[in-house]
């Protein structure tokens, strides 16, 4: 079977768009791939992390991918910072590739915008070399990503076709997967910018996967519209066209539908539907994390075992990445 590499990084608590984008099409693939998920903190220090926050969101996500769905006795599931190698092969990759090329990142380039260059972290700029060690030292051919990722799984492309042609194969070219439904989930606030918990974001733009049914209510009936009136899938109604997009993510109905469905209604019904649909598919999830969280130790053991296999695999890569760099070795 072909493998799959894919995960989220432990910065803020996750999303709906982590979700649907994410998660939730992994669960769909599993029996397709042998699935890698990892969680990625090592990641997640591009950006300053208060300690006891990133140790408490680290497991929170493990147990969010379990209560998902995802197997864990059929898939590798690990923190990314118990695996040595992914910095060891990140240093590597980092000495094969270009400062243009990390330049060119869209996700670089808005996140380096706000900011005086001298103060960039150097972190957020070479961020896509430790995601393309991920993703390459496991073989991975499949990347189930949302559409704001696919840029640096090309760049990760690159990367191994750059490696393979100076050294020899020693990397499978992987590819983004990426479902069109849920590419891309948008703020609720803003319609045009991708959901996210960023400090910029307004609050009620984004839903936490951890959100309370009376939340989740309260942040889909604020959610913007348009003085339309009309429930209606076109660019022209960005705001409600993405609630249309969010719905069909969850339940697997086609937007016309929705559309006829509420043909004679208003957005007040029509939001109603929105958050019930929404809720009915987190709220059983919540309660899954709260009981996996109850006990930690069973998360900790999948991990640990995780960390054992996916070390397993990934100094087989490592070892020949050096030794076609032409490391001198000890027998
Ligand atoms: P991260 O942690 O920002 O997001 C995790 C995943 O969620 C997707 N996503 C979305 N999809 C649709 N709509 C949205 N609003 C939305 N917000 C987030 C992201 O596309 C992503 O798939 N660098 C990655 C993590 C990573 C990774 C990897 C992914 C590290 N190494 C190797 C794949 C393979 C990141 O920052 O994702």
């Amino acid at each position: 079977r072909k493998v799959m590499f894919s995960g989220i990084k432990p910065t803020g608590d996750p999303t709906l768009g982590n979700y649907l984008g994410a998660i939730k099409n992994w669960v769909s693939l599993q029996n397709t791939y042998q699935g890698i998920f990892s969680i990625v903190d090592l990641h997640a220090i591009t950006v300053h992390q208060n300690p006891e926050d990133l140790k408490k969101r680290s497991i929170e996500i493990a147990a969010i991918y379990f209560a998902a769905g995802i197997d864990p006795k059929e898939n590798i599931v690990f923190i990314q910072s118990h695996v040595h190698q992914h910095a060891e092969a990140a240093w590597l990759l980092t000495c094969n590739s270009y400062m243009g090329e990390l330049n060119r990142m869209t996700q670089f380039k808005e996140k380096s915008s706000k900011s005086v260059k001298e103060s960039v972290p150097t972190g957020i700029f070479a961020y896509p070399l430790l995601m393309a060690a991920d993703i390459l030292l496991y073989g991975a051919e499949v990347v189930p990503v949302g559409k704001d990722q696919v840029q640096h799984v090309e760049l990760t492309r690159d990367l191994a076709n750059r490696f393979n042609n100076t050294y020899s194969n020693v990397f499978k070219i992987p590819k983004p997967f990426v479902n069109t439904g849920s590419a891309k989930i948008y703020d609720l606030q803003d319609p045009t910018k991708k959901m996210s918990k960023s400090e910029t974001s307004n609050p009620n733009g984004y839903i936490l996967i951890m959100d309370s049914p009376d939340i989740i209510r309260k942040k889909i009936s604020k959610a913007v519209t348009d003085s339309i009136g009309i429930v209606n899938y076109t660019d022209e109604q960005p705001g409600v066209k993405n609630l249309i997009d969010l719905v069909c993510c969850i339940n697997g109905r086609e937007s016309s539908e929705i559309v006829e469905l509420f043909k004679e209604k208003g957005y007040k019904e029509f939001k109603e539907y929105v958050a019930e649909t929404i809720i009915n598919e987190l709220e059983p999830l919540q309660n899954k994390v709260k009981f996996l969280l109850e006990d930690k130790h069973q998360i900790e053991n999948i991990l640990k075992e995780g960390a054992r296999k996916a070390s397993e695999i990934s100094q087989k890569t490592l070892d020949e990445m050096k030794k076609n760099i032409g490391f001198y070795s000890i027998g």
